[in-house]
């Protein structure tokens, strides 16, 4: 099951303009229709309000709703209760998908599912659940974030066991693109096209963005310059973390059997087996796939398409 996101610690809902402006064009269209005959206040609105329910306080002020179902499985019961608006608001503390069979048949509903999350076969089980008991003319909303979700975003790189991160590169793999290939995915197949230049890229990225703190750290310089000269002298606390940051990072890299051959350009080389043989597959910071090897012995001169 999804987890909640907790989203409202971000920013207040009432105060973010666009969610604002979502809110008001659905209000325009809803008092349209309320024109059609679809009247709109005697619907039950079933939405997630979150902790501050500004959807709830608008939809009753704006088209007099005054039967509402509020659900939430953030862990924040407090806040919800304490905030809750109005006396008429049902707080259905839990998962959306366990709401669902108690939602009644013969009922015209408003439902807005406002996600704060990308699409997720969740939701695809709240709307499949939703629209097979709601009544005819009821009226289904659902708003997701549109940004894709890399693979590597569900990746914590620095608290998993190497086995671990194997085994969820290839079940996330399997997720995302497993419909478009039609061979068996390994961790092998996973390295020559798109999961690992993604993975590296992260790492990679990072290391440069730690190295260049370090470089452009006076004070840190300072401490050099002075221990050349037996000196004495603390480097900042950013840099030191930075430093630390850095060889972690190589310890990492190197425990995944990722050879970096030049940081500054984002080059990396690791082992594969080919034809028998071990050769270094070789990739750069920028390209989209993995797709160039050599053998061990020469260098990235000596490279080869895949
Ligand atoms: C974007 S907020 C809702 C904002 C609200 N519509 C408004 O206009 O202010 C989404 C809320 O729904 C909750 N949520 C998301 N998915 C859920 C689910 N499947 N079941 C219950 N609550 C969920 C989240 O924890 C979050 O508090």
């Amino acid at each position: 099951m999804a987890q909640p996101t907790d989203s409202f610690k971000q920013f207040h809902y009432g105060l973010r303009p666009s969610k604002q402006v979502e809110r008001k064009i659905m209000i325009e269209v809803l008092l349209r229709l309320s024109k059609a005959r679809y009247n709109i206040s005697d619907y039950t609105y079933l939405g997630f309000g979150s902790v501050y329910y500004v959807d709830f306080v608008m939809f009753h002020k704006y088209l007099f709703m005054e039967e509402m179902v509020c659900v939430e499985w953030g862990d924040v019961e407090k806040r919800m209760r304490f905030n809750k608006p109005f006396k008429f608001i049902k707080l259905k503390l839990g998962a959306l998908l366990n709401y669902i069979p108690s939602m009644r048949q013969t009922k015209k509903y408003l439902v807005w599912l406002d996600y704060d999350r990308s699409l997720d076969l969740e939701m695809l089980q709240d709307i499949d659940g939703c629209l097979n008991r709601m009544a005819r003319q009821s009226i289904f909303i659902i708003t997701i974030d549109a940004r894709p979700k890399l693979p590597t975003d569900q990746f914590d790189l620095e608290d998993m066991m190497a086995e671990e991160r194997e085994r969820l590169t290839v079940e996330t793999y399997q997720e995302w693109f497993g419909r478009h290939v039609e061979k068996e995915i390994t961790l092998d197949t996973i390295s020559r096209l798109h999961v690992a230049p993604l993975f590296y890229e992260v790492v990679v990225e990072r290391m440069r963005q730690t190295e260049e703190i370090i470089a452009n750290d006076r004070s840190l310089a300072a401490v050099r310059e002075k221990a050349s000269q037996n000196g004495g002298g603390a480097p900042t606390v950013k840099a030191l973390a930075a430093s630390r940051q850095l060889q972690n990072d190589l310890a990492q890299i190197g425990e995944w059997g990722i050879i970096l051959r030049d940081p500054s350009i984002g080059l990396v080389d690791f082992l594969h087996q080919r034809e028998g043989k071990t050769v270094c597959l070789c990739w750069k910071l920028g390209e989209p796939r993995v797709e160039w090897w050599h053998p061990i012995e020469t260098g990235i001169a000596g490279r080869a398409h895949l």
